[in-house]
């Protein structure tokens, strides 16, 4: 049986190949009331081993530029287009994105943000359902209908560019910093840095 709690996926059997592929299904992490909401491919081995998404490298670059920003993982909830870790980290199927779709719409209504992050090409494809240049329409913003709404989609530089790319870091930050203005969301740590 396929079934959500609340925001969690806690039972699926969708996508025979990737519940071989899968130790655990790794739903979306942080605030159920975040005002950004992060949206990126499929779990990686890091993820699947810890069931929390983005706790490899890619996460580690995300989580210096929201300081950097003055956020924390505690200010933004994330979360991917896909649930469960795909074979030898293949993008997924178009199949398996549509399986996994009810879930995140699900997720996009109950949290509600104000803007949503894609990272990389995958998530911004997927919720933009067009082609996206990545690298060059990076830190632009489309309305979109998600999650019984229509939102503010803004597209970003998947993390993991920055490492293999280092001229793409100014790009993200700059986008990542372009999120937290449109939702308005300040940390509580730089506020009080400020005074
Ligand atoms: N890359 C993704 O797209 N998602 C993760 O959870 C980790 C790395």
């Amino acid at each position: 049986m396929d079934q959500m709690e609340g925001l969690e996926v806690v039972e699926c059997t969708k996508c025979p190949e990737l519940v071989e592929s899968r130790s655990q299904i790794v739903n979306g992490d942080g605030p159920e009331d975040a005002d950004v909401l992060f949206v990126g491919e499929a779990p990686g081995k890091n993820e699947d081993e810890e069931g929390k998404p983005f706790v490899g490298r890619s996460g580690s670059v995300l989580d210096s530029e929201l300081e950097a920003v003055g956020l924390s993982r505690a200010d933004i909830r994330i979360t991917n287009c896909v649930r469960c870790r795909p074979p030898e980290n293949r993008d997924p199927s178009k199949e398996e994105l549509a399986n996994c779709r009810g879930y995140l719409e699900h997720e996009i209504d109950l949290v509600d943000p104000d803007v949503v992050v894609t990272l990389g090409k995958v998530p911004g494809e997927h919720l933009l359902e067009r082609d996206v240049a990545v690298t060059k329409e990076s830190g632009s913003v489309e309305r979109v209908e998600l999650g019984g709404d229509e939102r503010n989609v803004l597209v970003c530089l998947h993390p993991a560019a920055t490492l293999y790319d280092r001229s793409q870091e100014e790009a993200f930050e700059e986008t990542i910093a372009k999120a937290a203005m449109m939702a308005g969301v300040e940390g509580g740590q730089s506020q009080l840095e400020d005074y």
